[in-house]
This record gives C-alpha cells, sequence and structure tokens, in this order.
C-alpha cells in the first residue's frame, strides 16, 4: 500500500468490511492516523460526563479532535458540539454516527442501559471504543459483551482511571512487595450528603424519549425524574451499587485477588433519603473472596469522609487509598499515638488524563489498554451479585462460567 495513500479512501475501504477493518495492525493504523494526523473522534452520550471526557480528550489537540456529536437530548448536543471542531456533525442516531467512516474511535458516555448495544455496534462497524464504566447492566451482558468485542481486533478501554494513575499502580506495587503481608480485609466506602430528587424538572429542549429508553425493558411515558436522575431506577442501570461499586471493588480485587470476582455476595440496603426511585442510597455488601473477605458501603445522606476510600488490612500492615493519595500504616498499633506514623505515603488523587492518553497510545500501538473489557466486566461482577443478593434476600454464589479471569 503506498505511503501517500488518501486517508479518506483507507479508511472507507478498511471499514467496508467489518473483517477489513479488524485486520488494521499498528503498522496500518500509523498509516492511518500520521504523525501529524489527528485522530477523528465522535461521541454518544455526551452528558456531564461525556463532556467530561470531551474535555480530557481535547488535553491532546494534537492528537485527536471530536469531529461529530450523538445524543438524544439536544441541549447536551449543542454543548457537546462547542467542544467539538467546527463544522462537526450532529445526529440524535448513533448509527448515523458508525456509519461514518472518517471516525476511528468512539466516545461511550451514555447511561448503563445502552453501553452494550453502543459498545457491540461501534466495535462491529470497525471502530475502537473508550466506553465508560459500569461494563454492563447485569453479569450475562457483560459476558456477551466481552466475548463480542474479542471476536473483533478493536481497542477497547473501560472508563475505570483508576487503572491509569500513578497513586493506585504505585500502591498495587506495594502490596506486590508484600508490604501488608498476608490480606485479611478489604473495605470499600462511598460517603455523600446527596441531594435528594427534585419533585419536578424541565426539559430544557428537544428529548427524543424513545430513544433514550432504549434497550430498557419496561416502557414509561415522558418522565423527566428517569431522564435526569436514571441512576435512581434499576431500569437504567444497576444503581449506586454497581456505579460506584465497580471503581472500588476493581482496586480491591486487582490489589488481593488477581483481578478476579468474589465467590459469593451478602447484601442489606434501604433507601433512606432518595425517595422516588428504586435502588438503595444506604447499603452495605459483603463479599467472599478465596483467602479474605471484603465489604462495599455506601452512604448517600451523609459525608463523614467525603467521597470513597479503600482500607486494606494485612497481617503487617494496613492500607489506606482515597483522592489524597494512599497511606501505609504498620502493625500493631500502639496507644497513645493511634495511628502511627505511616511508613509509605503518596499524594495525589485518580485524574482521567492518564486513562485517556493510554486509550490514544493504544489506538496507535494496537496494544492492550489499561482496561480491558475483562477488566470492566470482573470489576462490575461483585456488585451484580451485590444487587442479586439484596433483592433476593440471601447469599449469592457466583457460577463457575459468570466472569472471564483476567487481572
Ligand atoms: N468514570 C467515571 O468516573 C464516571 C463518572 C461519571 C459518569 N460515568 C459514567 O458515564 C455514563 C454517563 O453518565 P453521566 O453522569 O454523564 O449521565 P448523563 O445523564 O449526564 O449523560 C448521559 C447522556 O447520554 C444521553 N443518551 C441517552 N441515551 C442515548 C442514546 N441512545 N444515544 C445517545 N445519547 C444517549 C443522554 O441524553 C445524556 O446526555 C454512565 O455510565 C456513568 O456511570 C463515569
Amino acid at each position: 500500500m503506498s505511503e501517500n495513500i488518501n486517508r479518506r479512501r483507507f479508511i472507507t475501504t478498511a471499514g467496508a468490511s467489518i473483517t477489513g477493518a479488524s485486520l488494521l495492525t499498528a503498522k496500518s493504523y500509523a498509516r492511518v492516523i500520521g504523525a501529524n494526523e489527528r485522530i477523528q473522534l465522535g461521541i454518544i452520550g455526551s452528558g456531564g460526563r461525556g463532556r467530561s471526557l470531551m474535555n480530557e480528550f481535547r488535553k491532546f489537540p494534537d492528537r485527536c479532535e471530536f469531529i461529530a456529536v450523538c445524543d438524544v437530548y439536544e441541549p447536551n448536543i449543542n454543548a457537546a458540539l462547542k467542544l467539538s471542531r467546527e463544522g462537526a456533525k450532529s445526529t440524535m442516531d448513533y448509527r448515523e454516527l458508525l456509519a461514518d467512516k472518517d471516525i476511528v474511535a468512539i466516545v461511550n458516555g451514555t447511561p448503563d442501559h445502552w453501553h452494550s448495544n453502543v459498545l457491540l455496534d461501534s466495535v462491529a462497524a470497525g471502530k475502537d471504543v473508550y466506553t465508560e464504566k459500569p461494563f454492563s447492566y447485569s453479569i450475562e451482558q457483560g459476558a456477551k459483551m466481552v466475548k463480542g468485542v474479542r471476536e473483533k481486533k478493536q481497542i477497547v478501554q473501560v472508563g475505570m482511571q483508576r487503572r491509569s494513575s500513578e497513586a493506585v499502580r504505585g500502591a498495587k506495587k506495594l502490596v506486590e512487595d508484600g508490604v501488608l503481608g498476608e490480606i485479611v480485609m478489604a473495605r470499600a466506602q462511598w460517603y455523600w450528603n446527596r441531594k435528594p430528587m427534585p419533585a419536578k424538572l424541565q426539559l430544557q429542549g428537544k428529548l427524543d424519549w424513545e430513544r433514550f429508553q432504549g434497550p430498557a425493558k419496561k416502557r414509561y411515558p415522558l418522565d423527566e425524574r428517569r431522564f435526569f436522575h436514571w441512576r435512581n431506577f434499576s431500569d437504567y442501570n444497576g444503581g449506586h451499587m454497581t456505579d460506584q461499586g465497580t471503581h472500588l471493588m476493581d482496586v480491591i480485587q486487582w490489589f488481593c485477588n488477581d483481578g478476579n470476582p468474589p465467590r459469593s455476595a451478602v447484601c442489606q440496603g434501604m433507601i433512606h433519603a432518595h425517595k422516588g426511585g428504586d435502588v438503595p442510597d444506604t447499603f452495605s455488601a459483603v463479599f467472599e473472596y478465596p483467602t479474605f473477605l471484603a465489604s462495599w458501603t455506601l452512604c448517600y445522606s451523609n459525608s463523614f469522609e467525603d467521597s470513597w476510600k479503600i482500607t486494606i488490612q494485612g497481617r503487617k500492615a494496613t492500607m489506606v487509598l482515597d483522592d489524597d493519595g494512599y497511606r501505609i500504616f504498620p502493625e500493631p498499633w500502639q496507644r497513645p499515638e493511634i495511628p502511627p506514623k505511616p511508613i509509605h505515603e503518596y499524594k495525589g488523587g485518580i485524574p482521567t488524563k492518564p486513562h485517556v492518553e493510554n486509550f490514544l497510545d493504544c489506538i496507535k500501538s494496537r496494544q492492550e489498554p489499561n482496561a480491558p473489557v475483562e477488566v470492566g466486566h470482573n470489576a462490575v461482577t461483585g456488585p451484580h451479585l451485590a444487587n442479586m443478593a439484596l433483592r433476593q434476600q440471601k447469599r449469592v454464589v457466583l457460577q463457575s462460567n459468570g466472569a472471564i479471569a483476567k487481572a
């Protein structure tokens, strides 16, 4: 193939057959995306997170640009167009965006009930994808998504930015080095004092409500609360259990269980402050891993120790990770100096920029990104199990075919 090949023609040819597109190697991609050319991106779902991701990608103006926007809510299309290249296209039907041969990669910022369709349709169209967490709507769906992605050769990064964080990777190295000793227990928590849903909400522009509902099983007449606060409804996601749990349980099982999900879960929960939906805003789940116990607690009506924290307790030391970085405290704790001085400390939060950069690197190199689909699937398997345990009011055990082991 000539080095001077017209880029548009090349992508058209590759995209004409999915097999052709999936056979692209790092070398051929390097030709498509020449040193001076920017990766052409399209966003599907340009709400809060979608636009925040667009801003992260915009930190690499020499490497990429958004040329198309898809959303089902007009105000979010207009806001995203302002973050895109001049003349960028927009649509409410994401299939139009996937048919655009110029688009190399998709950013999927839709709500969770849409993740699977958008991801699988995008890879089938020969696009690389940055797809937001939580990976799936259910364990069974997640397993199908992994299979569907692995049948193609596209690069897929799941939006679990802790996987690219210097702080988290540094902390993992210390656990690997045995600094904590044998792990006994791990605790994840998320405490926020969140405002309950307002009783009435007003649309600020056109909304394609049918397209929003999409693959959701139950249909409702237009309901602004369901649109703006879909996290509070199990029709569209696994609630706060999977929303935040996927981030934290991933770190715990990545550090302590080779990335594999728990064997079983039990859970208690209730709706305390966030009435009107059907997912708990206050819960505590306990997971059984082969050699340690883990818990995952969330409270959305009190902000003690604001936001997230993971505590991993070993026989030799305890590690605490949060937005400030990490600290490791030795054993045993002696009164009156509690807590003791940390033996390791790192200051630094969880930026998304390195995770986006890793995705852009992988689009070129065709290497596996830091959070591939197996990681996304395994990370949300425990929280899905906990939701089942809560609904069924019993201990739920993971079937042997329920998860794919890959750290
Ligand atoms: N990685 C992180 O730290 C992080 C942070 C926040 C959100 N998220 C994830 O990002 C996703 C979006 O969350 P959000 O807070 O931005 O929600 P949001 O409601 O603000 O945005 C979702 C957008 O998707 C649009 N949409 C719905 N159906 C669509 C369809 N069929 N086609 C195109 N657009 C469609 C909506 O109109 C809306 O603009 C969720 O899965 C969430 O879990 C991840």
